[in-house]
């Protein structure tokens, strides 16, 4: 196969079989963020301007006597750039060595931008999809109960959600966010104010906890245990602090809970970002409590997966509680004591980007920015989760 792949195409060739991935941009570049692979040797970066160093060597020569030992002869090698421009010529001389090799069309670039929705559940009376917003590493999800619709944790492009509405012919009810996000900028309030439908938040986080400045915007409250009822089922609200203030999860119809930021595939949400880890981390052992005395049956939807390896069969990121609560690594240490938890989760937080605080500031109306400081402050892959 030599024919150029668009980020869809690729997402898909990659959860049918496996693909060898060349990155040819700088190590900086690629640490900052790349396409994703299930197995570590499928992916390999070698930046083009390592493959240029002699500038009397064609490419192809280069390739053939630095870089030939580090290729598979048998696979279709994707070349990978930011945009699409350096991968072309390296596949160009890939090809002329005898090698299969495509590009990925617009580079990172498009990968960034990917969107890809996949049915939870579909039936009249509920239907779930999940929107991953693959290169982030968010999950979003569209609720459906005879002909109206909730969305939980939409990102800053809506065209995903409006496109899906509109081809399962349902009428948006609710926008709800589980908390005011730092890793990403939602598009609650864009949607909601497209559809003429209310955005709802918990009013604790309606306040940045650094600067304790108040959200521009009014907004509906969305208060614990609030119902939201949606055609034949119920959403019901759980205030769950300790990732924020007013952090929240949504049960629905008592089988499937979008737990937003608090317990994700393998690992949970960090309790920092609000600069008061020591505080915040005793609120989140009990939400967690609260959380893991729901029915082991229920199907948690996190809002991050932290890889493909997490993925389902069907591509899809879930997993019961009751499977949770003996795997997942966060809540292994939520059924010890607080002290034990307090010192697990105080030594195992990762970085805190610089920018999610500004994120923050975007998403409560604070700070204004254009789409290319928005798509600048959220270009990495989220850092919601504990190391582990
Ligand atoms: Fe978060
Ligand atoms: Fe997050």
């Amino acid at each position: 196969m030599n024919q150029d792949l668009s980020s869809e195409q690729l997402h898909r060739l990659m959860e049918q079989e496996k693909v060898f991935l060349l990155d040819v941009r700088s190590p900086e570049t690629f640490n900052q963020g790349h396409v994703e692979v299930k197995s570590p040797s499928s992916l390999i970066n070698i930046p083009y301007f390592d493959l240029l160093k002699d500038p009397q060597a064609s490419l192809t020569e280069l390739i053939k006597n630095d870089t030939e030992h580090q290729l598979p002869k048998n696979e279709n090698i994707i070349v990978v750039c930011a945009r699409g421009r350096s991968a072309k010529s390296v596949a160009d001389a890939l090809r002329t060595l005898g090698y299969q090799a495509s590009i990925l069309i617009g580079g990172m670039q498009s990968w960034r931008d990917l969107d890809v929705s996949k049915a939870i559940i579909e039936s009249t009376e509920l239907s779930i999809y999940q929107i991953c917003r693959v290169a982030k590493g968010c999950l979003s999800y569209v609720i459906t109960s005879n002909g109206v619709a909730a969305i939980i944790d939409p990102a800053r492009n809506i065209q995903p959600y409006v496109d899906l509405l509109k081809k399962l012919n349902v009428k948006p009810q609710y926008i709800l966010d589980t908390h005011a996000h730092a890793d990403h900028i939602s598009g609650g309030r864009e949607l909601a104010n497209q559809f003429g439908i209310p955005y709802y938040l918990h009013p604790y986080d309606g306040i940045h906890p650094m600067d304790m400045l108040p959200a521009t915007f009014s907004y509906e409250a969305s208060w614990a245990n609030k119902i939201y009822p949606l055609g034949n089922i119920n959403i019901e609200a759980l205030h769950i602090p300790g990732h924020t203030l007013g952090n929240q999860a949504f049960l629905i119809d008592q089988r499937y809970l979008c737990s937003g930021d608090s317990i994700f595939i393998q690992s949970i949400a960090r309790p920092d970002l609000g600069g008061q880890a020591k505080t915040w981390t005793l609120l989140h052992y009990e939400s967690l409590k609260k959380l893991m005395a729901l029915p082991d049956t229920i199907l948690v939807l996190p809002g991050h997966f932290s890889g493909p390896q997490e993925a389902n069969a069907n591509h899809t990121y879930s997993k019961r509680l009751g499977d949770l609560k003996n795997e997942n690594a966060g809540l292994l240490e939520a059924k010890k004591s607080a002290a034990v938890f307090s010192e697990y989760i105080l030594s195992h937080l990762p970085h805190f980007p610089p920018e999610y605080i500004d994120i923050k500031r975007v998403n409560l109306g604070l700070l204004v920015v254009d789409n290319e400081k928005a798509s600048e402050l959220e270009s990495g892959k989220n850092v919601c989760a504990v190391s582990h």
